[in-house]
């Protein structure tokens, strides 16, 4: 995994789009594995801003979401389709038919998976997958437990996420207790992943996934099985890991490897 340790939350998401950037310039019409949290804020602003100022070009882009809340319409302010819209998609020349948003109202939540893996493979697959981390080391809402082979499919939240997320709802009982995600095995699938991940938070969820043995309990510890990781996580999220200046050193070095 490639670890860098970016100053603050702005750093790290400046590092994000920019390899973002280099994704779609080499490919313009790239498939790319969107997430929703407070982590990609700052990345989907720096998006936009390289859309408008630098003429970034998402016309040929197409993207998959990670995850939706089970039982909010699109129109929610709290749905992830919202999110979405309101973070990035009205903001950028995506074509609207090119987005794909697990539909956490289907009345046919097999049916819906398995069509939304289907898409994916469809596309090509996903070139570059942006995940952020639960405190409990989920990605998506691959909780705890969560099969690390596991598909699109509905998850019981678990009781942390649900008081994590609990501050975007007016009370924590009007937090959904399911929802429709990806599976680590469709993320394990995407050709490129980005991790993120900042405040102190996140410090020991961070640890965990990258320097802890590889386990269900901390599904983010499933990245160390993918070859190309880039874990870009701010300095406070890094306080827990053991080799940290180690990583600073590859970071330094890195610039002229032969
Ligand atoms: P956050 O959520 O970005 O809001 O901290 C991350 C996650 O739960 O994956």
């Amino acid at each position: 995994m490639e670890i860098i340790i970016a100053d603050d939350a702005d750093q790290m998401s400046r590092t994000a789009a920019r390899i973002v950037r280099r994704v779609l310039n080499a490919k313009p019409n790239a498939v790319l594995g969107l997430a929703t949290g407070s982590t990609p804020l700052g990345l989907y602003r720096e998006l936009v801003r390289m859309h408008r100022e630098e003429g970034l070009d998402f016309s040929q882009v197409t993207t998959f979401n990670l995850d939706e809340y089970v039982g909010l319409p699109k129109n929610h302010p709290q749905s992830y389709h919202w999110f979405m819209h309101e973070n990035l998609f009205r903001h950028v020349n995506i074509a609207p038919q090119n987005i794909y948003i697990p539909l956490g109202t289907t009345d046919n939540s097999a049916a819906f998976c398995a069509w939304y893996e289907e898409r994916i493979r469809q596309c090509g697959g996903i070139d570059l997958q942006i995940l952020g981390i639960g405190s409990d080391g989920h990605i998506a809402f691959n909780e705890p437990s969560s099969s690390l082979g596991s598909r699109t499919r509905i998850k019981t939240l678990a009781q942390q996420t649900i008081r994590d997320n609990a501050r975007f709802f007016a009370s924590i009982d009007q937090v959904p207790i399911y929802a429709i995600t990806m599976g680590v095995g469709t993320i394990l699938e995407a050709k490129k992943i980005v991790l993120l991940a900042n405040g102190p938070h996140k410090a020991d969820a961070v640890a965990a996934a990258i320097e802890g043995p590889v386990t269900s309990m901390i599904t983010a510890s499933a990245l160390q099985l993918h070859r190309d990781v880039t874990a870009v996580i701010d300095r406070d999220s890094a306080a827990q890991l053991k080799m940290r200046d180690y990583y600073v050193w590859v970071q330094e070095k890195m610039v002229d490897a032969p």
